[in-house]
């Protein structure tokens, strides 16, 4: 087998050392970026006066003739591809004869790949933006239907508060907001362009590299050659976007998981996105959101184990490099596959509003009952006192807070009045809060307005 770099060598490499070696398995899914990563260097060349026009047109019409191959899924690799640089180079070769040689030109595969690599990343980062806005676009759908249903808000897992689904509902939005911002922000870090960057040094060939980033839809030329080959906080920076957005997923996963149990029943998923269990008949399990939670570890995995191997490597290009793509493909691929699932399994679920309503009891207004002695001039941490005697009163006698006599409320503060039952209306004490983020129904219908830029 012909090697590309075989030049220097009398002896035949270890073919164990050659399988380690070929990044070609996973480096072939950035196909398409090489063929066109090379023809706007051929361009380049052809500008830069380095080939002849009939050198420019055979290598281009190559070049073409090769993308129209891979894309029609008939490009057959062979065993001396060594990577998808070399499997191009060789088939152009095969396609046009020698001229193919020139090519490669001022060029190096170090400036090649992360080019490649950043092109299949601009092409990744909108696909992952709008598989997420579809979910947005379920937790939104699942906010508006909730209307002004109430729900218990925990903190601790304790019941604390009670506050409007729907504002739940939104809270697992805003987080994948930011995750859209984050990987936006990304895109202008990883629209630079290595080529024309050579191995490490830069390359002779007099390119005009701003006018080359321009042509392949990059914003800007790399400004250091050295920098140019060796960065990858780009993918470092996309692996913890991608590990943001399942942490982000898991936290809403264990939410559902918890919340579909009998134990909670505040939601059912529909039959289409559980699984049953091959032994017990009742069961209705949340697999899907079960492996949301357990795939976001696995990418957390591929952000930690990536960024400890671009640790204390020498300048410039070192092979190790060559791991950066596979995480990256998987971390894409796992939220590719978890994305589409669990927005179906949020636009399919039901939500258990009357189970929710009767899961607040008057406790949780216990903060209400404070507040509501604070309006009657009393300083809050007097009050907050008073409220907890009130909650020790009541547990005592095994009965609600609004279950309690006046005459009790009266002997634990004089304050108190008739009127005090009111606080125990849980929409009274949800309307309440209505400062911009609170849980009111008009603040929840601004969060809407603002998602829908209203
Ligand atoms: N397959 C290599 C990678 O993914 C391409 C660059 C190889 N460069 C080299 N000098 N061996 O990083």
């Amino acid at each position: 087998m012909t090697i590309l770099w075989g030049g220097r060598f009398a002896q035949k490499f270890d073919t164990a050392a050659w399988d380690l070696n070929s990044s070609l398995p996973v480096d072939q899914r950035m196909a398409i970026q090489d063929v066109d990563g090379s023809l706007a260097w051929v361009n380049a060349l052809h500008k830069a006066n380095i080939l002849l026009d009939e050198e420019h047109t055979s290598i281009a019409l190559g070049l073409a003739a090769i993308k129209e191959e891979f894309s029609s899924g008939q490009f057959s690799f062979v065993p001396s591809d060594e990577d998808i640089h070399t499997a191009v180079e060789r088939r152009l070769t095969e396609l046009i004869g020698p001229t193919a040689g020139k090519l490669h030109t001022g060029r190096s595969r170090n400036n090649q790949v992360t080019t490649d690599f950043r092109l299949w990343m601009l092409g990744a980062i909108p696909a992952l933006d709008s598989a997420l806005l579809n979910f947005q676009a379920a937790l939104v759908e699942q906010a508006e239907l909730a209307g002004e249903a109430l729900m218990p808000g925990y903190t601790h897992l304790q019941r604390a508060q009670p506050i409007l689904l729907a504002h739940w509902w939104l809270s697992h939005y805003w987080p994948l907001q930011r995750d859209r911002t984050r990987l936006k922000d990304l895109i202008v870090r990883v629209s630079v362009l290595p080529l024309g960057c050579g191995a490490l040094a830069g390359t002779p060939v007099p390119v005009d590299r701003t006018a080359l980033a321009v042509s392949l839809g990059f914003a800007e030329a790399s400004p250091n050659s050295l920098d140019a080959v060796s960065d990858r906080d780009f993918a470092a920076e996309f692996l913890f976007c991608a590990s943001m957005i399942g942490i982000h997923l898991s936290k809403l996963a264990e939410q559902i998981i918890l919340f579909t149990s009998t134990e909670f029943g505040f939601f059912e998923l529909s039959d289409a996105f559980s699984t049953g269990s091959s032994l017990m008949p009742q069961k209705k399990n949340p697999d899907v959101f079960e492996l949301t939670r357990g795939k976001s570890g696995t990418l957390l995995g591929l952000l930690t184990g990536f960024i400890v191997t671009l640790k204390g490597l020498p300048s410039t290009y070192d092979k190790d490099l060559q791991e950066d793509k596979a995480p990256v493909f998987t971390a894409t691929d796992t939220l590719l596959t978890i994305l589409p699932v669990i927005t179906g399994a949020l636009r399919t679920i039901t939500a258990k509003l009357e189970r929710m309503r009767t899961a607040i009891d008057s406790f949780m207004m216990a903060t209400d009952l404070a507040d509501y002695l604070v309006t009657k001039g009393i300083p809050f941490r007097e009050t907050h006192t008073i409220a907890g005697n009130a909650v020790r009163a009541a547990g005592e006698k095994k009965i609600g807070l609004d279950e309690m006599p006046l005459e009790v409320y009266q002997a634990l503060s004089p304050a108190f009045e008739a009127d005090v039952y009111q606080v125990f209306d849980p929409m009274r004490s949800v309307e309440k809060r209505n400062a911009i983020g609170g849980t009111s129904p008009q603040s929840v219908k601004n969060q809407i307005k603002q998602i829908k830029g209203e």
